[in-house]
C-alpha cells in the first residue's frame, strides 16, 4: 500500500525502517537542483508554468521533510544566471513564485523555526520578489533550525568571478599580500561562506550536468540523481537519496 503524506510520526518511522534510512545520521547539508518542471506540464499537456506551480508545493512538502528529518542546511536552485534567457512569460511567473510560496508558507516556516537565507545576485530581481524574500529572511533571521537556501539568480562562475575581484582589490589596497590567499579566503568570498559543503547533491528529470551550481562548494559532495520530474518529487525519494548517501563511502582522496 503506498505511503500517504504527511505522515504521522508512527508513519514516518515505517517509512524509515522500509527504507532502512538511519535517523541519526542525516546529512547536513542537501543541495537540490530541481529540475523538470517543464518536461512534467508538456507531458500533461499544460503549460510549463503550471509545472513550476507544482514544483512550489513540492519544495513546501520536501521542506517539511527536511525540517522533520533534522537537516541543517536544504539549498535549493529555484533560478539561475542563465535562466533570464527563457520567454518573458516564464521568467515573470518565476519571479512571482517566491510571493505566492512566502504569502501563504511564510507562517509555517517561522513556526518550524526554519531561517531562510539566499545565495545568489538579488539585486537583479524585480522589487515585488526581492520585497517578499528579504521580509521573509528579515522575519526568519532569528530562527535557528533547518536554513532554507534559496539559489536565485546564482550562477557559480559569476560567484567565482566576483570572489577574484574582490579578493584582488583587497591585494590592489595592501589589505593582503597574495600569499595569504588560499583556499579558506577565496571561500569567505563565496556567498556560501558561512555555510557547510554540501554533502549530498540531488538533482531530478534525468539531467546529469551541474548547469553552474555550486562548482566550488561540490568538489566532494555525493552527487545523486533520479529520472523523476521534480513535480513528481516527494518524500520517499527523498528519503530514498539519503539513504543511498548513507551508504556511500566518502574518501576525500584518502584510502
Ligand atoms: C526547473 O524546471 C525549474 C527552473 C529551472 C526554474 P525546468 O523549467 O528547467 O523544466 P525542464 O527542464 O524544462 O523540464
Ligand atoms: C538548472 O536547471 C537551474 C535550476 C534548476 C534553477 P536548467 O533547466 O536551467 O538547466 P539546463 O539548462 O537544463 O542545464
Ligand atoms: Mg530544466
Amino acid at each position: 500500500m503506498p505511503i500517504k503524506f504527511p505522515f504521522t510520526k508512527s508513519k514516518k518511522q515505517t517509512l524509515n525502517r522500509t527504507l532502512g534510512l538511519d535517523y541519526d545520521h542525516i546529512p547536513k547539508h542537501v543541495a537540490i537542483i530541481m529540475d523538470g518542471n517543464g518536461r512534467w506540464a508538456k507531458n500533461k499537456g499544460m503549460p510549463r508554468i503550471a509545472g513550476h506551480k507544482e514544483g512550489m508545493s513540492v519544495v513546501k512538502r520536501i521542506v517539511r521533510h527536511a525540517s522533520d528529518l533534522g537537516l541543517h542546511v536544504l539549498t535549493l536552485y529555484a533560478f539561475s544566471t542563465e535562466n533570464w534567457k527563457r520567454p518573458k512569460n516564464e521568467v515573470d511567473f518565476l519571479m512571482k513564485l517566491p510571493v505566492d510560496f512566502l504569502g501563504t508558507y511564510l507562517p509555517e516556516l517561522i513556526e518550524r523555526n526554519v531561517q531562510v537565507q539566499t545565495i545568489g545576485d538579488v539585486s537583479l530581481l524585480p522589487p515585488h520578489t526581492r520585497k517578499a524574500i528579504n521580509e521573509a529572511i528579515e522575519k526568519t533571521s532569528k530562527n535557528n533550525g533547518l536554513i532554507l537556501n534559496f539559489a536565485l539568480n546564482y550562477g557559480s562562475r559569476f560567484e567565482m568571478v566576483h570572489a577574484v575581484k574582490e579578493i584582488a582589490e583587497k591585494v590592489e589596497k595592501g589589505d593582503i599580500s597574495s600569499d595569504e590567499v588560499n583556499e579558506d579566503l577565496f571561500s569567505s568570498h563565496l556567498y556560501t561562506s558561512d555555510l557547510l559543503e554540501p554533502d549530498l547533491l540531488i538533482r531530478t528529470s534525468g539531467e546529469q550536468r551541474l548547469s553552474n551550481f555550486l562548482l566550488w562548494q561540490l568538489a566532494y559532495s555525493e552527487f545523486w540523481f533520479t529520472e523523476v520530474f521534480w513535480p513528481d518529487f516527494d518524500e520517499s525519494h527523498f528519503e530514498k537519496a539519503l539513504c543511498d548517501y548513507q551508504n556511500r563511502k566518502r574518501r576525500y582522496g584518502g584510502i
